[in-house]
């Protein structure tokens, strides 16, 4: 860490000085209770990712997710985040159009949303956009192999770069984002030695999303990690807890205790002083009209 202070923000060159020194571990997050939890645990980094669409709006694909979306939840994020670094995407078609529209929205969700740093997906095909969001002073983390704004294009959530060619063309795409001035890519769904040639190649962190487990970092889908998306989980998520289970008993013990008036208790409730109880007990319930 750059300061020595523990509630210190995790900055940018302490990201970089972690390459090769200790693992990022990156989670997402939505929402205020998610961004302190993930701030105490110690981890380093929160992507505010546009999976938002799919963990919290119910959306199919990332596709829909707005800047309004994002600033939403981006400001949420932040006012919980002390320490831990925040990362906010750019959602599908806020950047794609032209360079001035990436850094617009870059700017967007630095200034309005508060975010540490942004993401964009895609390699070549957006290593301008990166460079004039860097130029800018916006630091950027890229992402490619699986990109899922392009899943329509991509035929669906699918591991990249198995052939020679392909796995050629990620390693052009990862070369061209930290050219472009990327302090960090994430690499999504390649497979693991793949991940390793470019985390070898690259002098910036590697995070990966089913990638194996030679990049710097890991980063996980907090739907995922903690059961409450059960639409699906890839085959490459983790779950450590099952949370959706956990509040849906939780939710039942609630109505069965209201149904059948264990719930409320005393302790959940206020009392009253027993002298203004008899005058109101005198005045209402002793049939008289109050005077
Ligand atoms: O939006 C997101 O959650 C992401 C992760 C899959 C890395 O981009």
């Amino acid at each position: 860490m750059s300061a020595n202070d523990e509630h210190a923000k995790i900055t940018v060159p302490d990201l970089l000085a972690m390459k090769g020194e200790q693992k990022i571990v990156m989670v997402t997050a939505y929402d205020y209770p998610t961004a302190r939890a993930a701030d105490a645990a110690g981890l380093e980094m929160i992507l505010v990712g546009d999976s938002l669409g799919m963990i919290v709006l119910g959306y199919d694909s990332t596709v829909p997710v707005t800047m309004a979306d994002m600033l939403h939840h981006t400001k949420a994020v932040m006012r919980g985040a002390e320490r831990i670094h925040v990362t906010a995407d750019l959602p599908f078609m806020s950047y794609q159009v032209s360079d001035a529209q990436a850094v617009e929205n870059a700017g967007r969700l630095m200034k309005a949303g508060g975010a540490d740093s942004i993401k964009l997906e895609g390699g070549e095909n957006v290593a301008s956009q990166i460079a004039a969001i860097v130029a800018a002073g916006i630091p950027v983390v890229g992402h490619i192999g699986l990109t899922p704004q392009s899943v329509s294009a991509l035929g669906g959530h699918r591991v990249q770069g198995r052939s020679l060619d392909a796995a050629r063309a990620i390693i052009a795409d990862a070369e061209a984002v930290e050219k472009a001035g990327a302090f960090a890519i994430v690499l999504e769904a390649i497979p693991r030695k793949l991940a390793e040639i470019i985390t070898n190649r690259l002098s910036i962190p590697t995070i990966g999303i089913g990638a194996g487990p030679f990049c710097d970092g890991q980063v996980l889908v907090n739907g995922d990690l903690l059961g409450l998306f059960d639409r699906f989980t890839p085959r490459f998520a983790k779950r450590y807890a099952e949370l959706s289970t956990t509040i849906g008993a939780a939710f039942g013990q609630f109505a069965d205790e209201v149904r059948d008036g264990r719930f409320p208790e005393d302790a959940h409730g206020f009392a009253i002083q027993s002298a203004v109880l008899r005058q109101l007990e005198a005045e209402y319930l002793s049939g008289d009209e109050p005077g």
